[in-house]
């Protein structure tokens, strides 16, 4: 009794219990009400499955939503690419090279070392730089004013990114006044007021365009080239114009002249000096004295140099 009403309790004769599938026939356990509680396994055909495994509506609306997600990446892509031509072309130039060299990289770990297809010509290790030519009102945009901007200079012409130098060329740095514009005569005369801050060397002794030209040239070792600014020394085209083949006459000259006392320096020596209270000046010759190493030395003779750029009246050199 107690028995079955516990069967009663767990489970409700004549309940369905448990349906497994077996090769498309259900098989479903009937407990048939009786004394003696008899089971039986009933054989029903299943019937297949209304639900198709993928409907078709589905996956094209998956399809959209898969190129409504790439059509907003591409619009983000152009956008952002959109606002850095227009607002930030140092940073496009930047990626633009830095592509450039990874291109070269890539292409140089593939070259086929041997083979039919091998070249004995080298892949280009370094990216050739982009030359732009500058207006001077987009250089002007680059005077270390606006923190953003990348700090542009020009030395005789050619435009130099001198944002590393921030600490002189930066709003408020000792050397400010040179950014953003080409100040190439400043760079000789060391006058650094506003009028005098200009690209006109006209006037200038070939020693002070020489001048110029060495910090040109520092500015090439230091910092990075970007092109040339159109004015004074190049056109549109980025052509040299008349003033620029000035500046270079001035520097064969003053070549010349270095060459010429470089010259003098080997025939006549510079002699030692020395100054004590009790003897006064001295001088005198050895077989290295003004730093030129020779098999001779020489005797100590006043001599003044009609070609140094800053002729000594009291002079000594060595000579034989
Ligand atoms: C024709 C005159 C001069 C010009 C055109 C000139 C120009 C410059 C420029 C462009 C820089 C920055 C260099 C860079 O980007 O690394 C610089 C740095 C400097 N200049 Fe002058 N300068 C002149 C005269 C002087 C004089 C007379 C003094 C000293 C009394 C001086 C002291 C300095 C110092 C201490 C630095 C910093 C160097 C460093 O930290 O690397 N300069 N100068």
């Amino acid at each position: 009794m107690s028995e079955a009403k516990g069967a009663s309790l767990r489970q409700r004769p004549g309940k369905k219990q448990k349906a497994k599938k077996d090769g498309g026939i259900e098989i479903t356990r009937v407990e048939k009400k009786g004394a003696e509680n008899k089971q039986e396994d009933i054989q029903r055909p299943v019937r297949p499955s209304k639900k198709p495994p993928s409907s078709s509506s589905s996956s094209t609306a998956r399809i959209y939503e898969t190129l409504a997600v790439v059509c907003l990446l591409l619009a983000l892509l152009v956008g952002v690419a959109v606002y850095l031509l227009h607002y930030e072309p140092q940073i496009v130039k930047q990626l633009d090279e830095g592509f450039v060299k990874a291109a070269a990289t890539i292409a140089q770990l593939f070259q086929p070392k041997n083979g039919p297809n091998a070249t004995s010509k080298p892949v280009a290790k370094k990216a050739k730089v982009v030359s732009k030519i500058f207006s001077a009102d987009e250089l002007r945009l680059h005077n270390g004013s606006d923190p953003a901007k990348p700090i542009l200079l020009s030395v005789l012409g050619k435009v130099f990114d001198v944002t590393d130098g921030k600490r002189f060329y930066a709003k408020g740095g000792s050397y400010s006044f040179f950014a953003g514009r080409d100040a190439s005569r400043s760079f000789a005369t060391g006058e650094f007021e506003e009028e005098n801050l200009t690209d006109d060397v006209t006037d200038l002794e070939p020693e002070q365009v020489a001048a110029i030209k060495e910090w040109q040239t520092q500015f090439e070792r230091q910092y990075k080239y970007l092109g040339k600014v159109v004015g004074r020394f190049y056109d549109a085209a980025g052509k040299a114009t008349p003033a620029l083949k000035k500046v270079k006459e001035k520097l064969q000259k003053a070549k010349i002249v270095v060459d010429q006392e470089l010259e003098e320096k080997q025939q006549f020596p510079e002699c030692n000096s020395r100054w004590t209270e009790k003897d006064g000046a001295t001088v005198w010759c050895t077989e290295s004295s003004g730093g030129i190493e020779r098999s001779w030395k020489g005797y100590p003779r006043q001599f003044k140099s009609a070609r140094a750029q800053n002729p000594s009246p009291d002079a000594f050199e060595c000579q034989r």
